[in-house]
């Protein structure tokens, strides 16, 4: 009698997937039965007959299922007596493990204080319920899709086996560094340009190697909210510092932590607020930054984007060589979902964040620098030369690269 067995049994049978053949579906119930320990070691499988009489399905479905399953080494037949589920089956072990598995979500496994910190932060570019706009997003209707696949496709067929640096293509960091000295008065040679998965990881990583648990980290108030992961991670602490319409008030975070020797700041354009740092106060933190030896990382996260005036030089071109990590990306010209950013690093970090990067995601990436450096040429160039259909570029300025 079909009646001896769990209904739980026939469930999963009843409720999967109607694109799965019935055979497999029934299976797929008895083989979790048996796994899960509803159906015990010698137990007796129900006659076809019965079986196919209870579910509506026919015999030949049923005599298959049984096959599978004992093909699989879950069932035994005893001639003349029926199917019986295996008595060898290690199946304290799978047993114990489903607990386990179970124990896990029940209790949730012991996190490091790091992974902890991270559950209560908000992701980057999270929206709130109630919120409407998305700052910092580019117009991604207009994005390039036919060139964009097509550089795609050309890389993958150039693509060679070698290995590159960690640090990124070298044809693409000299690009970049050639619009960055050409339209952001960055002083740098190729040489210092990381190429990272958006200035994202770049901040993440500077903030590794530049701040150590317990340390405050000045950030501007209001500010990209983005970071505070990446300072929650290193177990640094936030420190707000109040930006007014000249950017942000060093002193209001040095006032909070006297002793801070990082400040993190969209000098720019202020995200989210739009205010420009004023030369006055640039001049400041970087006077600041090399009195007391500390460092000012500059996040130009969409400097390519003009409305009335030219830019004011970055931090790092007005003198801040050896204190600036400048940061820059490609979500805001082209899309956020293809992770490409750079970061311009003090000649002094270059060893250290070559390591850090290097043990963060190994050496070798063929495809993604092919790919960069083909894009560069096919689709970001015509992209900045085209500007975007839906915004104001600094199409000009861009074009000189
Ligand atoms: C101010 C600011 N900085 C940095 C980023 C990170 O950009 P990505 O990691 O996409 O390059 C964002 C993203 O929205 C941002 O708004």
């Amino acid at each position: 009698m079909v009646s001896q067995f769990p209904s739980s049994l026939y469930l999963p049978f009843q409720e999967s997937s109607s694109e799965l053949a019935q055979y497999v579906r029934l299976f797929r119930a008895f083989q979790q039965a048996i796994i899960k320990g509803n159906l015990a070691p010698g137990a007796k499988l129900p006659a076809s007959r019965a079986l196919c009489a209870e579910l509506g399905i026919s015999r030949n479905t049923v005599k298959t299922a049984y096959e599978m399953l004992h093909a699989e080494g879950y069932v035994e037949t005893r001639h003349g007596a029926g199917s019986f589920v295996a008595t060898n089956l290690p199946l304290d072990t799978v047993g114990q493990k489903e607990d386990q598995a179970q124990s896990q979500t029940q209790n949730p496994p012991k996190l490091s204080a790091m992974a902890q910190t991270l559950v209560g932060v908000r992701k980057p570019n999270q929206m709130k319920k109630g919120e409407l706009l998305l700052p910092a997003q580019p117009c991604i209707n207009s994005f390039p899709w036919s060139q964009w696949q097509r550089a795609v496709a050309g890389a993958g067929r150039q693509m060679k086996y070698q290995q590159n640096s960690v640090m990124g293509n070298n044809q693409l960091r000299e690009q970049i560094a050639s619009y960055l000295r050409v339209v952001r008065g960055v002083k740098c040679s190729a040489d210092q340009v990381m190429i990272c998965s958006g200035s994202q990881q770049a901040m993440f990583l500077a903030l590794k190697l530049l701040v150590n648990a317990g340390e405050p980290v000045i950030t501007e108030d209001p500010g990209y909210q983005g970071i505070d992961g990446a300072i929650a991670a290193v177990g640094a602490t936030k420190i707000p510092a109040q930006v007014d319409e000249q950017g942000i008030q060093l002193e209001d975070g040095l006032e909070k932590a006297p002793d801070a020797r990082v400040v993190m700041l969209t000098p720019s354009r202020n995200h989210p607020l739009g205010h420009t740092l004023s030369l006055d106060r640039r001049l400041h933190v970087l006077q600041w930054a090399k009195r007391t030896g500390s460092w000012l990382i500059e996040d130009d996260y969409d400097s390519e984007f003009r409305f009335e005036q030219q830019p004011l030089t970055s931090l790092q071109g007005l003198g801040g060589q050896d204190v600036v990590i400048y940061t820059g990306t490609f979500s805001r010209i082209l899309h956020p979902g293809i992770r490409l950013g750079y970061m311009v690093l003090p000649e002094l970090l270059l060893e250290p964040a070559n390591r850090a990067k290097t043990y963060m995601e190994g050496e070798h990436r063929f495809f993604h620098n092919l790919r960069w450096r083909n894009s560069w040429a096919t689709v970001i160039l015509p992209v900045m030369c085209d500007g975007c259909a839906n915004s104001t570029t600094n199409v000009g300025k861009l074009c000189t690269v």
